[in-house]
């Protein structure tokens, strides 16, 4: 059985494109990542995740099914909430653990802004998984965590290294969050991707398929129609780089001109120097110390960690007690 609750106010739409304005007026420019994801972005993030240079996907995959492994036992009556859940591949790895004689009493809830993923994924994955609970969530995990269904035993996901796309801050207070939201014994399923050779990171970010160039510029269509702006693309190159200082991923959008930018639906206008940057994301890469003193500012505990040989990715494994 599907249900699906969209939880993103109708009525707020006013006061985010307004800060998506603000964001573009000041001195250093920025587009929060949120915007990445209409239709056509979350098809170009499908499409990253099999690039040969982008390693995260292809290196969590393993582990992921050596955690479904490790948790098949714990799957009976249990509510699996995975947040930016995007396309199911990675869900269906742990589903897959599930024995059939437990399917009907699981629950599984991806929470994702965009409708299209979770229209699309919960559609696929009762196909794969019949009898399944799919309860879809279409909402902002950095404000609107109060939604989720407050049941006992639950595990929770958070894949693909999202949590490094957070800031430092970010992350210590959505893992605060979540630990409010669960109950002793629950469990929480985080991914990260680690520190390693700065070529091999960079890489991942432009590829030679330049995917990820359309994936960043196409945040500006996205703006486009939200705020009516009259941005093009192609006037603006696609710069990522890893800023070692940081431990991070940054991805900005480099103006090749001067441009003057207006508004067809607010007053709102925009003037970018040449070769002025709009950031438009960070990708943290994390260290086992980060990663331990994060997790320990939520008071979560680590039962066990999934790591490829090479160190690349770790998979992290947590309860409150
Ligand atoms: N879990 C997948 C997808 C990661 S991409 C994987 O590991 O490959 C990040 C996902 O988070 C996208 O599906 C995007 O739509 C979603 N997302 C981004 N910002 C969000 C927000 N603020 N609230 C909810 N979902 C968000
Ligand atoms: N969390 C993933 C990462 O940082 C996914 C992602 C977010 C991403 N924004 C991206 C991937 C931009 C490529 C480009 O890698």
């Amino acid at each position: 059985m599907i249900t699906i609750e969209n939880f993103l106010k109708k009525n707020s739409a006013d006061q985010i494109e307004k800060n998506i304005l603000m964001n573009l007026t000041g001195s250093q420019k920025k587009i929060s990542s949120t915007f990445f994801y209409d239709e056509k972005g979350s098809k170009l993030f499908e499409k990253i995740t099999s690039l040969p240079e982008y390693y995260l996907t292809r290196t969590e995959i393993p582990l992921i099914k050596q955690a479904a492994d490790y948790l098949k036992e714990s799957f009976r009556n249990v509510t699996i909430i995975e947040f930016g859940s995007g396309d199911p591949t990675k869900i269906s790895l742990l589903l897959d653990s599930i024995p059939d004689e437990y399917r009907e009493t699981i629950s599984y809830v991806p929470f994702d802004v965009s409708d299209a993923a979770i229209q699309e994924s919960c559609n696929l994955l009762l196909q794969d998984f019949p009898g399944l609970n799919i309860h879809g969530i279409i909402a902002d995990f950095t404000t609107q965590l109060d939604v989720i269904p407050k049941k006992t035993n639950k595990i929770i996901c958070f894949l693909g290294s999202t949590i490094g796309n957070f800031s430092k801050e970010q992350s210590k207070e959505f893992l605060s969050d979540i630990y409010e939201i669960m109950h002793p014994g629950d469990r929480l399923l985080l991914g990260f991707d680690m520190v390693k050779n700065k070529e091999i990171i960079e890489k991942a970010y432009n590829d030679s398929r330049k995917v990820t160039e359309q994936f960043n510029k196409n945040i500006l269509n996205v703006v486009n129609t939200l705020v009516g702006t009259d941005f093009n693309p192609e006037n603006f190159k696609h710069i990522a780089f890893y800023n070692e200082e940081l431990s991070r991923i940054e991805m900005h959008l480099k103006a090749i001109k001067q441009m003057e930018i207006s508004s067809s639906k607010y007053s709102s206008h925009i003037h970018i120097n040449k070769d002025e940057l709009i950031h438009t994301e960070n990708s943290h890469k994390f260290t086992i110390e980060q990663i331990k003193k994060l997790v320990a500012s939520a008071d979560l505990e680590i039962e066990r960690i999934f790591a490829d040989e090479k160190n690349w990715f770790n998979l992290v494994l947590l309860t409150k007690s």
